[in-house]
């Protein structure tokens, strides 16, 4: 019965085992784990916005081909992550709509421009730093598919944020405006990094709830502490330096409410993209049927 399936669900949890799909769980942490995930899934391919906007202005061959691959990877990420929630019983479809109706989000930190060659670097090196300092615990997260996923993912995002350091670092190592220019990135993109990792622990509404489930292993603003002392001595070693200061809140509230300087741009550019990618997808399902494979994913 209920009670018992509940009991077995909360013993597994205490030992550390993983849950499974096929597994009883609660309605409550499926739709907390279909909401963490599908907001992550939805982050890496808005993610590709920002970057993609680089791609034909990179200023070598090297430089182009390592930034295509990243963007690459992060379409990858987004399939994993679909597939993933796939296995809670809800289809990418339906995860899709729900992003380009504005009812699930995606993080906070694909809301800003790209105004410079050095912001593909500051967002390899901070953005995807933040990201392994955040999704390393989720690794070992009490849901299997997911922690499973983010293995793979980790270690891709540990490629990208070496590509972003070793960027600034060129560009901090060379003419005095090309560091000016990698010092410039690195103050506009350290402050919404910071807001990566979501609001203070006061006023996060899931914690709680996520780490008695071990969705979550650590809080808010202890990932956050973390990222921000990693982040100390890489910043002395790049030549580069950190603002100093408190997180404007106001700032971070204002982007999820879709206020932020480019919500609106990422949104619209996300919903062209699969309005003009309808042919492929019913070329798909086309093809799949005729050679008997059913519908794919
Ligand atoms: N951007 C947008 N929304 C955010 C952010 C953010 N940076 N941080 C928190 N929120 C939202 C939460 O989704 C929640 O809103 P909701 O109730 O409408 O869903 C609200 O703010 C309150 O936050 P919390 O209670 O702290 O939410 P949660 O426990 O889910 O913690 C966190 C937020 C840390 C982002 C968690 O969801 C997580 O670890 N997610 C997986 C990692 C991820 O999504 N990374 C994406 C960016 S990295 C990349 O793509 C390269």
């Amino acid at each position: 019965d209920e009670a018992a399936r509940q009991a077995a669900f909360d013993a597994a949890v205490a030992a550390d085992e993983r849950i499974e799909p096929r597994d009883w769980m609660p309605d409550a942490y499926r739709a907390s784990l279909v909401r963490q995930m599908a907001q992550h899934a939805h982050s890496e391919i808005i993610g590709m916005q920002p970057e993609a906007n680089w791609i034909t202005r990179a200023p070598s061959l090297r430089r182009k081909a390592i930034l295509m691959a990243k963007v690459q990877d992060e379409a990858g990420h987004g399939l994993y992550l679909y597939s993933a929630a796939e296995t809670l019983g809800t289809s990418r479809e339906e995860l899709l709509d729900k992003l380009h109706a504005g009812r699930q989000r995606y993080s906070s930190i694909f809301n800003y421009p790209t105004l410079t060659w050095a912001d593909v670097g500051a967002i390899g090196w901070l953005v995807d730093g933040a990201a392994i300092t955040n999704q390393v615990p989720l690794c070992r997260c009490s849901y299997g598919p997911y922690a499973r996923a983010m293995v793979r993912i980790c270690k891709e995002e540990s490629f990208h944020q070496r590509q972003g350091y070793e960027l600034l670092l060129a560009l901090s190592r060379g003419t005095p405006a090309q560091h000016a220019m990698a010092q410039d990135a690195v103050d506009r993109w350290w402050w919404p990094s910071l807001m990566m990792f979501g609001p203070p622990d006061e006023e996060s509404g899931h914690s709680a709830q996520s780490m008695a489930w071990k969705i979550k292993r650590h809080s808010n603003d202890e990932l956050r502490r973390r990222f921000i002392e990693i982040s100390g001595p890489q910043a002395d070693a790049l030549g580069l330096t950190l603002p100093t200061g408190e997180i404007d809140w106001d700032e971070f509230k204002e982007v999820l409410k879709g206020n932020g300087p480019c919500n609106e741009q990422r949104i619209a550019q996300r919903r062209r993209a699969h309005e003009e990618g309808a042919w492929v997808r019913d070329a798909a399902v086309a093809y799949a049927a005729k050679h008997g494979e059913g519908k794919p994913s």
